[in-house]
């Protein structure tokens, strides 16, 4: 029962996902990196992270290998499963690669990225 939810969810996380992804152009407005300097630890924390796991893919959130984010409209907590699960190209990220808290700032860095 408990797995067929999961699968329910997933399922359902995946549509609205390739929907919003239809909404998010390819290119968006570049992001004026050195206004973060001054923002809160958890989005340095975030930048920090993004760096290391992110950036190859999505360079400063523009597309690369992966799809810009900065125009992507899907709430956070879809792209942190999205982190957590990987989708097509993009890997899955572990606890262990990411622990939770980073996560978190991740989802806070890239929050950032709309309000600057
Ligand atoms: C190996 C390259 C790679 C890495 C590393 C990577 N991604 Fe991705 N990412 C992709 C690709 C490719 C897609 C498109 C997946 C698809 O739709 O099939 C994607 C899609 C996404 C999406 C969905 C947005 C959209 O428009 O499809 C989000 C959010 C995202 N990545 C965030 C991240 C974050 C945050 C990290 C770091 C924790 C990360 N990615 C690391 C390649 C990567």
């Amino acid at each position: 029962m408990r797995n067929h939810l999961g699968i329910v969810l997933m399922a359902g996380l995946i549509t609205a996902q390739i929907f919003w992804n239809a909404c998010a152009s390819r290119k968006s407005e570049p992001v004026k990196q050195k206004e973060f300097s001054a923002v809160d630890a958890h989005v340095k924390n975030g930048e920090k992270a993004f760096m290391t796991h992110c950036q190859k893919c999505h360079p400063g959130g523009e597309a690369g290998l992966g799809p810009a984010l900065n125009s992507n409209p899907a709430p956070q907590f879809v792209k942190r499963f999205q982190m957590r699960h990987g989708l097509g190209v993009m890997p899955s990220f572990t606890k262990e690669e990411i622990s939770k808290g980073d996560l978190k700032d991740i989802s806070a860095y890239l929050k950032a990225w709309k309000k600057y």
